[in-house]
């Protein structure tokens, strides 16, 4: 039994997994409890399946995520509190099957983030608070969604004000993906730069980090945390898989030769070498990455699988299909 990533890294940054209320109640408890010493909802905190009708809130899942955390003395990452997907339609809305006013999504989204925030004061340590919102078309800046078609920008500093009134003591963070895309990376940067120099309280910048085989690449990874590590906020990294498929960007890309179902000596190498020179940038960072979250806890489940290309299977984490540690472990332990 040799000691959990958490082990390793206690000089670094805490080491987290995002979990389904199932897993905790799964053989893959007892590997969550060994490994990590953070937890992060991967969908029970969200809007749609927290806040199903303006009335309801459903609470006992992210409850029981909260609890489980708190019994083994782990940290939790709040995720997350506005987001385009994943958003009940009924939020959008009025009775009449209309679109909302903005004065109205913005009271909802009042509402939404006080009760979310409050109810976890003092346990939920960190919030991402706005998910996404930067377009990846180079000549767009926003994400054309429907929260910024009826409010454009200005939702955005709201949610982290609104968060912030409900728990001042909560670390609020901007979280998103390809964040090492050159063009998308400037305008998240601008961003979190943006809502600093308005005021915003925003104290973090999440990178989702889901990457694969081919990317990034080593000089790509320490420009892109050489660069945010500029904005003078901590750095998370918030959702970190790696893929065993090349990223290609674009679903209808994937080569079918790459829905093979099992995971091949030479992808796993590779995977392995991805992981090591990743581990080995954010121990470079580590004045400014305060966690590493893990998107799943082992092959067994990811949410990669079937995603971005139907019934093909991932192998994106550090743990095999039996729990037990795959090659990209050692790599990221020894150093
Ligand atoms: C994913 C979950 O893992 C899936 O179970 C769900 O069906 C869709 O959302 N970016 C995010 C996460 O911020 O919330 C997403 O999680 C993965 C991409």
């Amino acid at each position: 039994q040799s000691p959990g990533l958490k082990t390793y890294y206690q000089d670094y940054f805490p080491i987290g997994v995002a979990v389904s209320p199932r897993a905790l109640h799964s053989d893959e408890a007892k590997l969550i409890r060994q490994q990590f010493n953070s937890l992060t909802a991967e969908n029970a905190m969200k809007m749609g399946p927290l806040h199903p009708s303006e009335d309801t809130y459903y609470w006992k899942d992210a409850d029981s995520i909260v609890a489980f955390a708190l019994r083994n003395g782990m940290r939790i990452r709040g995720h997350n509190l506005c987001w385009h997907n994943q958003a009940p339609r009924w939020f959008f809305t009025n009775s009449a099957g209309d679109t909302v006013s903005k004065a109205v999504l913005l009271q909802r989204l009042k509402a939404h983030i006080t009760a979310v925030v409050s109810r976890y004061k003092g346990k939920i340590y960190a919030w991402d608070v706005v998910n996404e919102v930067i377009s990846d078309k180079p000549e767009e800046f926003y994400r054309n969604s429907e929260f910024y078609r009826i409010c454009g920008e200005e939702y955005i500093a709201k949610a982290f004000q609104y968060a912030h009134e409900a728990d001042p003591d909560a670390l609020l963070f901007y979280n998103d993906y390809n964040e090492i895309d050159p063009v998308k990376r400037e305008k998240i940067y601008r961003l979190v730069k943006n809502l600093q120099a308005a005021g915003v309280p925003v104290h973090g910048l999440g990178l989702q980090a889901h990457w694969a085989i081919n990317e990034p690449s080593e000089s790509q990874l320490d420009s892109t945390l050489q660069r945010f590590s500029e904005l003078g906020v901590q750095l998370q990294i918030t959702e970190l898989d790696i893929s065993v498929y090349p990223k290609e960007h674009s679903a209808r890309k994937a080569r079918p030769a790459d829905t093979a179902t099992t995971l091949t000596r030479e992808k796993e190498d590779r995977q392995a070498a991805v992981y090591r020179m990743c581990f080995a940038l954010f121990r470079k960072y580590r004045d400014v990455i305060t966690g590493v979250t893990f998107w799943n806890v082992s092959d067994r489940h990811s949410w990669l699988d079937n995603f971005p290309v139907r019934g093909r299977k991932d192998y994106p984490l550090l743990f095999d299909k039996n729990l037990l540690p795959k090659k990209a472990f050692r790599e990221v332990v020894e150093f």
